[in-house]
């Protein structure tokens, strides 16, 4: 591989153990993956935050990483095990707490900014069409791979921080142009409208295209939201990284000869799938996390109203402050609702603390089953807030 001089003396040495050990990690990725050289990355979106899954070792490496590590391109972070002010709201104990702050002042003395979402774009991290990024959180990947129009693969906690360290990463995969063709065309053949139906297209595109590039046909009216929510289900469900939609996607796509059609019967398949038609004690909200539309939207559909279960909302700090400053988070939270930053319910430690969640996130399903073990209710955002109200 080829490298830069800058490069040859992060991997001495010469520039710092953390430098060292970051760019060891960028070269075997590079190798493995065939790179031929590194490349500047203009931000890093690290994951792999939550004391959760990263446990005693983890914390360890990255206060070591902390030591003499310093990030060299603006970098953010993915959501942390709890709600890094209100926590004790969550029911979270004192020593998950003390844990998950150091992993945070790690992260910090690092010089990485803690946003502690899944949606930095609503955060002020926000590249621009054909920027090379190293980011991790597979929503955000194929948010900005789809959406926005950057570059960058699919990384992992390791390879991102190690970017953020370096403002380097091999150039393979999705930074390359003949890697993010369409090889399929799928037409969308049905009207779909909200976060969860969206979702819901996500559970059936990742049975039907598994991780393969499509071109999707008949969607280019959707909203912000609406995209969010079909990049991390597509992604959960198939892991496909990047998507194109004509007038949305910022690049040329051919249209694959190859060509599937989805009706109306797909997207409510998926809704039965992913419903056991139990009670929910849990209403979760927020995965991704909440945009400020999102909130205005629940303020409104909440309002006055109180709720008879618990419920939980996720959102970026930022946006929670936005949404304060307009009122929106003291009506929604006199009616019984928590409004929280900084978390999500799937890094959070709460196996065994729910039977049943309620939720508008086809993301959100596949990990309460798979890692809480809960019973799931999927259903629109109108239909959750009936829900938390005790329909
Ligand atoms: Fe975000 Fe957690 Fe969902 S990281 S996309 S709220 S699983």
């Amino acid at each position: 591989m080829d490298l830069s001089e800058r490069d040859k003396e992060m991997l001495s040495g010469s520039r710092g153990r953390a430098a060292r050990k970051a760019m060891e990690i960028l070269f075997a990725l590079g190798r493995i993956y065939g790179a031929r050289r590194l490349i500047d990355v203009s931000s890093a979106q690290v994951s792999g935050v939550s004391y959760e899954n990263l446990g005693e070792a983890g914390l360890e490496l990255l206060e070591e990483m902390a030591s003499d590590g310093r990030a060299v391109v603006p970098a953010t972070l993915n959501p942390a095990g709890m709600d890094l002010t209100d926590w004790p709201r969550m029911g979270i104990d004192e020593t998950f707490a003390a844990r998950q702050h150091r992993v945070i002042r790690a992260f910090e003395q690092m010089g990485i900014r803690p946003t502690c979402t899944c949606t930095p774009y609503l955060a002020g991290n926000v590249p621009a069409a054909g920027e090379h990024v190293a980011w991790g959180e597979s929503s955000a990947v194929c948010y900005a791979n789809s959406i926005l129009g950057a570059r960058t693969n699919r990384e992992g906690g390791p390879s991102a921080l190690a970017s953020a360290l370096t403002g380097r990463t091999p150039e393979y995969g999705l930074h390359l142009d003949e890697a993010r063709r369409p090889t399929v065309t799928v037409e969308v053949q049905t009207s779909l409208r909200g976060p969860a139906d969206f979702g819901a297209l996500g559970w059936v595109l990742g049975r039907r295209i598994g991780n393969r590039i499509p071109l999707l046909l008949g969607l280019s009216e959707a909203s912000q939201d609406e995209w969010k929510s079909l990049c991390a289900s597509i992604a959960t469900y198939g892991g496909t990284a990047l998507f194109h939609v004509r007038g949305i996607t910022p690049e040329e796509a051919p249209e694959p000869r190859e060509r599937i059609r989805l009706a109306a019967g797909d997207i409510e398949d998926a809704f039965r799938s992913m419903d056991d038609g139990r009670v929910p004690d849990l209403v979760a909200i927020g995965c991704p996390h909440c945009s400020l539309e999102e909130l205005r939207r629940l303020a409104d559909l909440l309002s006055e109203r109180r709720v008879a279960r618990e419920t939980w909302i996720a959102t970026a700090r930022p946006v929670k402050e936005a949404a304060a400053a307009q009122g929106l988070v003291e009506k929604i939270e006199r009616t019984g609702a928590k409004v929280l930053a900084d978390t999500c319910f799937v890094v959070a430690p709460i196996r065994g603390r729910f039977r049943c969640m309620a939720t508008n996130s086809a993301k959100a399903v596949f990990y309460a089953r798979s890692k809480n073990r809960f019973q799931t209710v999927f259903a629109p955002l109108e239909r959750l807030v009936e829900i938390a109200v005790g329909g």
